[in-house]
């Protein structure tokens, strides 16, 4: 493709460093569409004349075929994708093959590809994030009054419900998928028409191959339009955002298949066996999930590192921008979809939950509350003497809704038997009606909210 200037093939060593097909090829189908959308607007402008333009339609539609066949020859020697379908041209429709690159370079041919690609992942990303919030939001609402112990330091703390936990990620989610559609808007336009650097003295319509291709414009600087990575970086730092969420409610899955929790079973479509343990059940999917979280994180500072050095315009360590890529969306792929199953599988254990939202003294605060607005104490002297009467049950060994009244009227005699009617776990939750807490209600009206939303 570029032998002119040369007299001797390239060492095998160059040729083995070079060489991207092995992983570019992923961008086919991103270049077959680049291409098509080139040569008409080559046409439109009496760049190339008509007979040639539909010689390479044919010829392009022809290499498509073949790669769907799984028949078309990718070549080492051809180094690229670019390459390889420029060279497989040729063979297919001879010398006209060469009038497609007229006008275009690899440079602005790769940024266009690698562009579409990304694109097409933030759509199926978004797609995917709205199937796990469906998915959440249906256990939340089966659950939105079922107990659990709400955790701070991982030490029971208040009593909450089951399906505001799950709402949490929810929203954990929907800013992820906020984040991609934000990203998706700023990276569409189009590099094509930039060429190697500066731009094309063809009479070419950038605003049309822009258009051809779903763009909402050209780039503007053509330097720019051929070394920005930036939205593979966006792509990739919000990817290892979403991961992250990922890994955090895998994490608590993992946490409550415990024996120890047993908060939630999940069925044996997402557990697996031991070979040597036979009462073994692991939840892997989900552990699978939180390590996968490595990768994502790992591509958006492995690309950064690769761009972080070079001067404008293109530099060949950008071919190494594509792998970190789709490794990340991959493995977030396969997350997203394994969360999704794991959700709509995992059923809680509703008497487990709520004997351990009970436990540990886990309605203190409701108590604290209780003396601040019944005999309107200063709250930090309810906070000492409910610490007192914690003390008081954990010396008894009962809980605080066992503590007898006695117990409470020697810390203060105003405390009257209608304590008890803040002191278990269901009052407490139930009680907690400010906007976004924990009451059934609250959460019944956050999951109506998504449910309209998610429409
Ligand atoms: N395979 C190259 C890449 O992925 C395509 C662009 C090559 N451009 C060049 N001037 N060598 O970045």
């Amino acid at each position: 493709m570029w032998g002119g200037r040369f007299s001797a093939r390239p060492d095998a060593l160059m040729q083995a460093i070079n060489v991207s097909i092995g992983f570019d090829r992923r961008l086919a189908e991103q270049d077959l569409a680049g291409s098509r959308a080139h040569a008409a607007m080559l046409r439109k402008q009496g760049v190339i004349s008509s007979e040639d333009e539909a010689a390479i339609q044919k010829g392009l539609e022809a290499v498509g075929r073949e790669m769907a066949e799984g028949a078309f020859p990718f070549r080492d020697e051809f180094e690229d994708i670019h390459m390889n379908v420029e060279a497989r041209l040729a063979e297919l429709i001879g010398p006209v093959a060469g009038r497609l690159h007229t006008a275009r370079s690899r440079n602005d041919q790769v940024a266009l590809d690698f562009r579409l690609w990304v694109r097409e992942a933030f759509d199926r990303t978004l797609e995917q994030l709205r199937g796990l919030q469906r998915a959440l939001l249906a256990k939340a609402e089966a659950n939105a009054e079922t107990l659990m112990p709400g955790f701070t330091h991982l030490q029971p703390a208040q009593p909450v419900t089951f399906g505001h936990h799950l709402m949490a990620y929810v929203e954990m989610f929907g800013r992820d998928a906020s984040r991609f559609a934000d990203a998706r808007r700023r990276m569409n336009e189009s590099p094509l028409g930039a060429a190697a650097l500066a731009g094309s003295p063809f009479p070419i319509d950038r605003h049309a191959t822009a258009q051809a291709l779903g763009f909402d414009a050209p780039m503007a600087n053509s330097l720019d339009a051929v070394s920005d990575r930036d939205f593979a970086l966006e792509a990739l730092a919000a990817g290892a955002i979403c991961a992250t969420h990922l890994s955090r409610l895998a994490e608590e899955i993992v946490v409550w298949m415990t024996p120890q929790f047993g908060f939630i079973r999940l069925s044996d479509s997402f557990t697996t066996g031991s070979s040597i343990m036979p009462q073994k059940k692991n939840p892997d999917a989900a552990e699978l999930v939180r390590g996968k979280a490595g990768r994502a994180l790992a591509a958006f500072t492995q690309l950064t590192m690769v761009m972080k050095g070079l001067p404008l315009a293109y530099s060949k360590d950008m071919q190494e921008d594509k792998v970190p890529t789709f490794e990340a969306f991959d493995s977030l792929e396969i997350s997203l979809a394994a969360m999704t199953g794991m959700i709509a599988d995992l059923e809680p254990v509703p008497e487990r939950m709520a004997a351990a939202a009970g436990a540990g003294f886990s309605t203190a605060t409701d108590l604290a509350d209780w003396l601040v607005r019944r005999l309107d104490l200063p709250f930090r002297q309810a906070h000492h003497l409910t610490g007192a009467a914690v003390k008081r049950a954990e010396a008894l060994g009962v809980d605080l809704a066992e503590l007898p009244l006695a117990e409470l009227q020697a810390l203060d005699p105003a405390i009257t038997a209608d304590v008890y009617e803040v002191l278990t776990p269901a009052a407490s939750a139930a009680s907690r009606k400010s906007y976004g807490g924990t009451a059934p209600d609250q959460v019944r009206a956050q999951v109506a909210r998504w449910k309209e939303m998610l429409k």
